[in-house]
């Protein structure tokens, strides 16, 4: 029987890897329902390739260019915040929840039915409510897959070990573009340096955050929710290859890695095959002396302080992921539209952490609560955007 399978982000670089795949594997998948931002003639495309039955973009004001784009097709479609979350509830046996940023929060939740796979490559759904997710899953008997590479090496790893096995897990983290550079030249980097990672394409947002290593702290914050950890409990160690993607340290002196090439359709793999494996084409098998040495670094905090604050919003917990997550979301997009330097990027992130938030410093106990969190931090960061301290000179 084929599982059917809902892609949120379906346009993008992590929707494209799922896409690939459940083309490669026509007897076990099909797709259910597509959904994206803004990208009309993509997500029509997408949905007349891949045969789906329901497709929804964001964007309300984009209702009728869908309708136009789909016309003749027989596709259901919609627009706006209802259909984002009518897709995401649809019939389905998988949904990949991969739309880009806090954006993605409501769906995933909406994703969470009894008895489904949410393979979550969203990790600013647990990063912005965490605790709310995860109770959320396991209240309905929804399952989460860790879609996101690193993680997902660790779920590998971790199997059936219970977490009381686990003394530590270790993250990998490419180091990015800046890895070797000066803390002077990682301050002026241009969004064109920025944006150019050496191992992966992906989305704008994500590749600035790898950049300045906050993506990794971001990755933090999930792992601990994922895995039920404590904050002490998960560090980072600057891997350039990227091939080791996940380390778990068990209680007993035992180390076990998680490889694999870095390509994330081999995460995806693993989250739609769900319980059992799926073939890959011969270009996705890891060839380990190709690759040698491997080199394994300390990341260094001061040159990538993003980092650092993304470890004292993990170490602080409450709403503190949240507006960090919040305030990185707006410093990216201004310094993509270079209104801001890159060094401003974490600075600016700081200042909105070091302040008051209205919405208080609990964890939010539901997806308004952390909503709210979001918004308000995201007003607190335009207003600081808007005094023009932190601005290109
Ligand atoms: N790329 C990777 O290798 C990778 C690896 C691990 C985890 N992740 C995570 O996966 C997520 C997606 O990353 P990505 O690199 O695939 O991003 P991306 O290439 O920018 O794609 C983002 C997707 O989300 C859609 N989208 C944006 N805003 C939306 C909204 N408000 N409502 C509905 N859909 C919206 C986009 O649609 P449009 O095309 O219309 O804008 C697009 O389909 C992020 O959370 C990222 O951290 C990515």
């Amino acid at each position: 029987m084929r599982r059917l399978v809902t892609i949120l982000g379906a346009t993008g670089s992590v929707g494209r890897s799922a896409r690939d795949v459940i083309a490669e594997n026509p007897d076990h998948l099909a797709v259910a329902a597509v959904v994206a931002g803004r990208d009309v003639s993509g997500v029509a495309q997408v949905a007349r390739e891949t045969g789906a039955r329901f497709a929804a973009i964001a964007d309300e004001t984009l209702a009728g260019a869908l309708r136009e784009a789909l016309a003749g097709s027989g596709i259901a479609h919609g627009a706006g915040r209802t259909a984002v979350l009518e897709a995401a509830s649809l019939d389905s046996d998988i949904v990949v929840s991969a739309i880009s940023g806090a954006a993605g929060l409501e769906a995933t939740f909406a994703s969470l039915l009894p008895g489904r796979v949410v393979a979550l490559a969203n990790k600013e759904s647990l990063v912005c409510a965490g605790e709310a997710v995860m109770a959320q899953a396991s209240r309905v008997g929804a399952r989460i897959l860790p879609l996101d590479s690193e993680h997902n090496a660790l779920f590998q790893v971790l199997g059936t070990e219970p977490v009381s096995a686990i003394r530590s897990m270790t993250l990998t983290a490419s180091g990015g573009p800046f890895r070797t550079w000066r803390a002077e030249r990682i301050a002026a980097a241009t969004p064109e340096q920025a944006l150019a990672h050496p191992n992966y394409a992906m989305g704008a947002k994500i590749t600035i955050d790898s950049a300045s290593m906050m993506n990794k702290g971001l990755e933090l914050i999930e792992a601990r929710f994922l895995f039920q950890l404590g904050a002490d409990q998960i560090d980072v160690l600057v891997h350039p290859q990227q091939i080791v993607h996940g380390l778990v340290n068990f209680r007993d002196g035992s180390v076990s890695a998680g490889m694999a090439i870095p390509d994330m359709r081999v995460a995806a793999a693993h989250c739609l095959g769900v319980d059992g494996r799926l073939d890959a084409p011969q270009d996705r098998f890891l060839d380990l002396a190709s690759c040698a040495p491997l080199v394994f670094e300390r990341p260094d905090l001061a040159r990538f302080p993003a980092l650092g604050l993304a470890m004292a919003a993990l170490a602080e917990g409450g709403a503190a992921p949240a507006i960090l997550n919040a305030a990185n979301e707006i410093a990216v997009a201004a310094f993509l539209a270079r209104q801001i330097p890159f060094w401003a990027i974490p600075a600016l992130v700081e200042a909105v952490c070091a302040q008051p938030s209205g919405q208080g410093r609990e964890a939010p106990a539901s997806v308004a609560a952390a909503l709210a969190i979001d918004q308000d931090a995201r007003n607190r960061t335009r207003l600081l955007l808007s005094e023009g301290r932190f601005a290109v000179t």
